[in-house]
């Protein structure tokens, strides 16, 4: 049975007498099969799932982003319920910032290039709603999606900043058929732009292939995302980026793990994608 709940206090309750351990997957709500899937490796690890649905109003720098969230808790519930959720917490605004809040987490170096620069803000939002889901919940896991690689690493670095014991789980990033990856923000695409969208895939395809052919140079890996990119007229690349894979400093050449990263506009929608090139060894 699936519980939905919506304050501290009652999530408390509940929580004291779940059995452990005990996995969350936060969550902004509009449950597709990326979220699922987090749902599922946490089932299969844990005994008691938590999964929140909250549209975090301190992680969107533009506003109207905000307002325009897709929401329909109905239909997530029943996705939870599904996936054996136990409990769904889906809080009001105030009961996650209680009266008076005041505090921000802010993660340094880590938080500020890439999504950090492009979206100012966003990652201090994300690192405050996370912290504060992690205090009330007191998980042992948290499973997060390498779709949003570096909120991951972001999450990480606080949790073992502020010696936070729940444990942050990477689960791959889920894709569509024609390689997009799955995203809340996927329906704002128009036709045209739902067909050209799978270019972030391609362009990702093409440079991680040249690197595992022996490609080396960061600046030509990121030469070809573009290339890729450029040959897609509704494609409005943002960045392109091929960074150290612990730092996220922007590489010349790529001796040990890097990431590779980009954001592209469709219209009005924004989307990113991203791929881990792990060094052997
Ligand atoms: P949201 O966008 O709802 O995503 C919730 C989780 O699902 C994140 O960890 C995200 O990386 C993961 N996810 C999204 N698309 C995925 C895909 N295609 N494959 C695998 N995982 C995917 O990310 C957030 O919410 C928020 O920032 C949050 C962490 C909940 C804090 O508010």
């Amino acid at each position: 049975m699936t519980r939905v709940l919506r304050s501290r206090a009652e999530l408390r309750a509940a929580l004291a007498d779940a059995p452990r351990p005990l996995g969350l997957v936060p969550t902004m709500g509009w449950l597709h099969e990326g979220h699922r899937s987090l749902f599922k490796r946490a089932r299969a690890q844990n005994p008691s799932v938590v999964a929140s649905i909250f549209v975090n109003p301190r992680q969107f720098n533009v506003a109207a982003d905000f307002t325009k969230y897709p929401r329909n808790e109905a239909r997530d519930v029943s996705i939870c319920a599904a996936e054996g959720v136990d409990i769904v917490w889906a809080p009001p605004v105030d009961e996650v910032y209680v009266p008076g809040f005041d505090t921000t987490v802010t993660v340094g170096a880590i938080s500020r290039p890439l999504e950090g620069a492009a979206r100012p803000g966003h990652f201090d939002g994300v690192a405050t709603v996370v912290a504060i889901l992690f205090g009330l919940v007191g998980a042992e896991r948290a499973y997060f999606g390498q779709k949003d690689a570096q909120q991951v690493m972001v999450i990480r670095r606080m949790a073992r900043d502020l010696a936070l014991p729940t444990e942050v789980i990477a689960c791959p990033t889920v894709r569509e058929p024609d390689g997009l990856a799955l995203s809340s923000r996927n329906v704002h695409l128009a036709p045209a732009e739902r067909a050209a969208a799978p270019v972030l895939h391609r362009a990702l395809l093409e440079a991680s292939g040249l690197w595992r052919s022996g490609e080396r140079s960061g600046e030509v890996l990121r030469q070809t995302m573009r290339s890729v990119l450029a040959a897609e007229p509704l494609a409005v690349p943002e960045y392109v980026s091929v960074a150290d894979a612990l730092t996220l400093a922007e590489l010349d050449r790529i001796d040990a793990s890097a990431l590779l990263s980009l954001a592209v506009r469709f219209g009005s929608t924004r989307l990113i994608d991203n791929e881990l090139l792990e060094a052997p060894g």
